[in-house]
């Protein structure tokens, strides 16, 4: 357990997702191609993970494919569908000993190889049962496409009658999403200095707080993380209200 200064372990974020970035400009200072800048992120990825757990980070979310990102040169679309399937192929064992349940979102529908598909399945059934931190994969993903599968769900259930159209409220929209026990993320992190949400969990960041860092995610490490928690522990949420002082 390594040392963790100035971290109120009573006020950690229950739910932390990242946006994984720079990967490609982190290899292309280097000379080298895109692709290593994406294996290089693993250690990142690890790190993050198991520091995540050791502060008590009940939800852990990570961006590692949008749904735009099919719109890359094919060589790296085929090389991160293989690396992820990889990725958790040699992690899964682990993580399951370490109690973490794997989750997955996205669209599994659309695109996805049928051999990625398997491998999420795989993880998500060996691990379901487990109670320790959730680490949600956000795979094939856009906050957009998933508002438009929970809308296209709610219009069946209007259409079938399960659903009456004046009760369509902010809570059955959410409870359509795809995961709807997954809390909202209290904390936002994005790395590689891009300062923009990219079609991440739309629905659910509406009050979460946002840190970002120059860092490539190749660079990111645990202790960069709780340089982000302990920003996030100074601040005040107020979710539209006034705090009782104001
Ligand atoms: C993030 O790194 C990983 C994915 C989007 C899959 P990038 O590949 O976007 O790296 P940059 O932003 O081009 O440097
Ligand atoms: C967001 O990063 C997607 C992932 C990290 C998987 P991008 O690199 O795709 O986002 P943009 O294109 O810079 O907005
Ligand atoms: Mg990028």
């Amino acid at each position: 357990m390594s040392f963790l200064p100035d971290i109120d372990r009573a006020r950690v974020p229950e739910h932390v997702a990242i946006v994984m970035d720079g990967n490609g400009r982190w290899a292309q200072q280097r000379g080298l191609p895109r692709t290593e800048g994406h294996g290089a992120g693993e250690e990142a990825l690890w790190d993050t993970v198991k520091g995540a757990n050791e502060v008590g980070v009940r939800w852990l979310t990570v961006y590692a494919f949008s749904t735009e990102n099919w719109k890359r040169p094919q060589p790296e679309v085929l090389y991160l569908m293989n690396f992820n399937r990889e990725l958790l192929r040699r992690r899964r064992d682990e993580l399951n000993d370490m109690n973490v349940r794997i989750r997955w979102i996205g669209r599994r529908d659309w695109r996805v190889p049928r051999s990625v598909l398997r491998e999420m399945r795989t993880s998500e059934d060996l691990t379901r049962d487990n109670t320790g931190m959730t680490l949600t994969i956000a795979f094939n993903y856009g906050g957009r496409a998933e508002i438009v599968d929970a809308v296209k769900d709610l219009a069946h259930d209007v259409r079938t009658g399960v659903l009456k159209p004046e009760k369509v409220n902010e809570r059955e929209i959410a409870k359509r999403l795809y995961h709807p026990d997954m809390p909202e993320p209290d904390l936002l992190i994005r790395t590689s200095g891009e300062e923009r949400v990219s079609n991440f969990l739309l629905w659910e960041v509406a009050y979460s707080e946002l840190w970002f860092t120059p860092v490539f995610w190749p660079d990111f490490t645990r202790e960069t993380m709780f340089e982000a928690i302990r920003d996030f522990q100074k601040r005040t949420r107020r979710f539209g209200a006034l705090r009782e002082e104001d």
